[in-house]
């Protein structure tokens, strides 16, 4: 959600701060913007949409120093007005900011009642009520009274004009890493934007206040105390950023899974034997219940570590939806143990619960694909997913190597004698199977293409795949899919069904196989237009999908593939944006 890129150096900063802005577009945005300065003069240029449209517009710009901002609204509509950079109202001040101030009508009476403002934003109050306070104070003292007055979160690089030669940089909450390589030091809101212009990065904690100039950098905390910052080396390269000759980066993403799931054997076995550390094991397995926490597709997947720790560890296990958990706390256990899922480890809905989590000093575990995250530095424990970086919006590789993270984990824990590398590998195969066959998803892509709702239904584990199935339809194609228990079906939703209503069911379980099917049969004398997607094991020839058998428990990860290429066909068949559905972001980091 929304992005901050800035450079000063010995490099052409308009040009870096834009790269960053395009690298990080993924993370979702309305409007672009950037301030820089030529000849001791500011420039600020702004664009509602993409950062395309902003890069054409400085085709010719040259700078040491610049600032750049994707804004995803949150105060005021994504226009050209509300678009970042701000001025303060004299125009000694420029701002870029991710985040929402909470208070801001409140600091607007108490201190600027006499100001006059451009836009609706939050965001024009921070660089206000900074020149406010250098008015009496350094600028260094002004930005630190300003950050003491904010509620909400925030991370902000600001220009002053009276000394072209700094950024200042402040932060609560929101996320923003510092780089420094040979051409200078750099900004951004996540490590996407720094890979090719830093060697090095430090994740800048909370409350923390800097000032960096070409050579020097200065940080703080809020009362003006000196604060180290650790730089790591920048691992991630320009390749795995690159979309090669795939159409969208979903369809790349959803081909490397295969490989993926190999990469995370290769990290987490070594020759039979798991590598994960057993301190944690024993204090998971000292737990009376172990709580889940996440968001969309990761609260998806973390049903299967739910049914995993049951199974295989004899853990009582629960699934949460972290924005639902803030407001409502359930009776906790005896000895709890936490553990949040998240592709990006920013969500700002989980690092909620975690703070109230680590008020009660109940023991974290976090298990993601960014090491570097806020989520990672909250926790007690993290586990890497090792699923490579992942820029489309909708998830699919970070889904599935959460679940054989979370497979790994549970047989960690149950010390059982496993065949669980060898299935994997097996799971890898068959995904190539479906990869192979995508033709046949293409083609259920084209009937439901101009559907105004469709149901998934699959009980158990197949319940949970549909799950993710109807958000990944809901989130690319635009189009209303709910994903029902199949035995749910008669208690209401059957009352849905109207003529040709798509509805797919998913079956890869012995178990539940004839009793999904009947529920089909039920929608389809009521006019649904029905398809199965089946584990070869449990299929019939009629059966629109057939997907290779693997280890039952582990099916999920096959057929889950599936659903993902029919969300992708329908996408790209109706000309959406796949990578960037309208309204999304992939770093959720507001509540
Ligand atoms: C997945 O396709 C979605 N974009 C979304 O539901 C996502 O899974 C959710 O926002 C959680 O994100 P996280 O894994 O980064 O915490
Ligand atoms: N709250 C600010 C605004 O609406 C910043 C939004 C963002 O993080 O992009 O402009």
């Amino acid at each position: 959600m929304c992005g901050i890129v800035g450079f000063i150096g010995k490099e052409n900063a308009v040009e870096i701060t834009i790269g960053g802005l395009e690298k990080l577009e993924y993370r979702g945005y309305d409007s672009a913007g950037i301030a820089y300065q030529t000849n001791q003069c500011l420039t600020v240029c702004k664009e509602k949409g993409r950062v395309s449209a902003l890069k054409n517009k400085l085709v010719d710009a040259k700078s040491s120093i610049a600032i750049g901002h994707t804004r995803w609204a949150t105060h005021g509509e994504p226009n050209q007005v509300n678009a970042h950079p701000h001025l303060s109202l004299s125009g000694r001040f420029v701002i870029v900011h991710n985040g929402i101030i909470e208070n801001y009508q409140k600091l607007k009476f108490e201190y600027l009642d006499t100001y006059t403002f451009k836009s609706q934003t939050d965001t024009e109050i921070i660089v206000n009520l900074i020149e406010y306070f250098s008015k009496t104070l350094h600028v260094e003292e002004a930005i630190r009274e300003t950050m003491s007055l904010l509620e909400g979160s925030y991370a902000c690089l600001v220009l002053d004009t009276y000394n072209f030669n700094q950024i200042y940089f402040f932060k609560d909450k929101s996320p923003l890493l510092l780089g420094r390589g040979p051409k200078g030091f750099s900004f951004s809101s996540d490590i996407t934007g720094l890979i090719g212009v830093a060697e090095e990065y430090a994740v800048l904690e909370d409350k923390l206040f800097g000032v960096v100039e070409e050579n020097k950098i200065t940080t703080k905390d809020i009362i003006g105390l000196p604060k180290k910052i650790i730089f790591s080396p920048i691992a991630i390269s320009e390749e795995e950023i690159d979309k090669k000759t795939y159409d969208h980066f979903m369809l790349k993403e959803i081909y490397e899974q295969p490989m993926m799931i190999r990469h995370i054997i290769s990290k987490y076995f070594k020759g039979d034997e798991m590598q994960i550390s057993p301190k944690l094991i024993h204090h998971i397995k000292q737990s009376d219940k172990v709580n889940f926490v996440a968001c969309g597709s990761s609260m998806y997947a973390s049903y299967f570590a739910k049914y995993y720790f049951e199974k295989l560890c004899g853990i009582p296990s629960e699934v949460f939806c972290a924005s639902e958990l803030v407001y409502s706390t359930p009776l906790i256990s005896k000895r709890p143990f936490f553990i949040f899922f998240s592709q990006s480890g920013e969500t700002a809905d989980l690092i909620a619960v975690m703070k109230k989590v680590k008020q009660q000093k109940y023991p974290m575990l976090t298990i993601t694909n960014t090491m570097e995250s806020s989520m990672v530095r909250l926790s007690n424990y993290a586990l890497n997913i090792y699923a490579g970086k992942e820029i489309a919006v909708a998830s699919t590789k970070a889904y599935t190597a959460m679940v054989v993270t979370s497979a790994i984990l549970a047989r960690s824990i149950s010390g059982a004698k496993t065949n669980l590398k060898n299935n994997l590998k097996g799971v890898s195969l068959a995904i190539e199977k479906v990869l192979e066959n995508k033709e046949i998803c293409k083609g259920v892509a084209k009937e439901i293409l101009q559907c105004n709702d469709l149901f998934y239904i699959g009980r158990g584990i197949d319940y949970w795949t549909a799950l993710e199935a109807s958000l990944k339809l809901k989130e690319i194609a635009y189009i209303h899919t709910e994903a029902f228990s199949s035995g749910e079906l008669k208690h209401g939703p059957i009352a849905l069904i109207q003529q040709n209503t798509p509805v797919i069911a998913i079956i890869t379980q012995e178990g539940t196989n004839q009793i999904t099917r009947s529920n089909l049969a039920e929608t389809e004398a009521r006019g649904a237009k029905t398809y199965v997607i089946s584990s070869k094991g449990v299929s019939t020839p009629e059966d629109d999908i057939i997907i290779p058998n693997v280890a039952h428990y582990l099916s999920s990860l096959v057929s889950v593939v599936v659903v993902q290429l029919i969300a992708y066909y329908t996408a790209v068949l109706k000309n959406n944006d796949v990578d960037k559905p309208k309204n999304l972001a992939k770093s959720v980091t507001v509540e």
